[in-house]
């Protein structure tokens, strides 16, 4: 469920699991507009539907409407993930670790000791804070266009690592940073804000939550940069996804090969 929703690849990666794992799955799109999502989720538990993915703009909201919530999706104040278990809705988020498997497994790039920019602090960063700090990295810096969103996750997760917060156009620079990851709208959007360019070196590993079949602007500015690397988040996408098709059928599907059929491992 979301809003909009038709971009969404969700159908192919699952359908693609479901062959892989020979479960039998119906996966489908549900445009649902904001003032419908109650109404929605609780008619789709009715007719014995087992599990959702929630997605923009209604992770946050679709927190009021669970019985019981994973730890990490309580911390990210955000559930991706809905399960249908005896008359109960239980509430999961699996963002952060699908993006720290991308990170770790597929790329293998290591987080520990590692200085982290994340550019913007909507709902997106909020589910990869707590996961990404839990790694330990040697710091965390959020910049945001509006400082006081950054300031409030930053206070929101001090006690979890050292992580701070600044202005999207004032990104303090001592030492360019290990991983830079694109957290905000604004490619989706089409805008293509001035990002910190001094924040790059040629070791730098830039990361685009959001993809494309063709390349972001971030991902664009990241390489023209001078970036080691520029990925986009496909890769996250299909972990996120594994995961929760693990909550719904208890097995997890191999991600590698759907990440390559699907041809876009940019
Ligand atoms: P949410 O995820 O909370 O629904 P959003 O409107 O999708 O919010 O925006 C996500 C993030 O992208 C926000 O951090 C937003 O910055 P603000 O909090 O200052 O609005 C950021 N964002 C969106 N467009 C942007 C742009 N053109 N330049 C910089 N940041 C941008």
């Amino acid at each position: 469920m979301g809003y909009p929703i038709s971009h969404s690849r969700s159908p192919v990666i699952h359908r693609l699991f479901a062959l892989q794992t020979h479960e039998s799955i119906q996966y489908e799109l549900l445009q649902v507009s904001p003032e419908n999502l109650e109404t929605a989720v609780r008619q789709f538990q009715r007719t014995g539907g087992k599990g959702l993915n929630i997605t923009v703009p209604h992770k946050a909201e679709v927190t009021k409407l669970v019985d019981q919530m994973s730890e990490r999706a309580a911390t990210a104040g955000a559930v991706n993930t809905l399960a249908f278990r005896d008359g109960q809705i239980y509430g999961d988020n699996t963002d952060g670790i699908g993006l720290l498997r991308d990170l770790a497994v597929n790329l293998g790039i290591s987080i520990e000791g590692a200085s982290i920019l994340i550019l913007g602090a909507g709902g997106a960063t909020r589910g990869i804070v707590g996961p990404l700090l839990e790694m330990q990295p040697k710091s965390l810096r959020i910049a945001n266009r509006s400082l006081g969103k950054a300031q409030a996750l930053a206070d929101r997760f001090s006690d979890a690592g050292p992580v701070s917060a600044c202005r999207f156009n004032m990104v303090p620079v001592t030492e360019p940073y290990d991983l830079i990851i694109n957290a905000t709208s604004a490619g989706v959007k089409g805008e293509a804000p001035p990002y910190p360019s001094a924040a790059i070196s040629e070791q730098t590993i830039c990361y685009d939550l959001s993809y494309g079949l063709s390349p972001t602007p971030f991902s664009v500015w990241a390489r023209e940069s001078g970036a080691a690397k520029s990925v986009m988040g496909w890769g996250m996408l299909v972990e996120q996804a594994a995961e929760s098709f693990k909550i719904w059928r208890g097995i997890r599907p191999d991600t590698l090969p759907v990440l390559k059929q699907m041809s876009i491992n940019a």
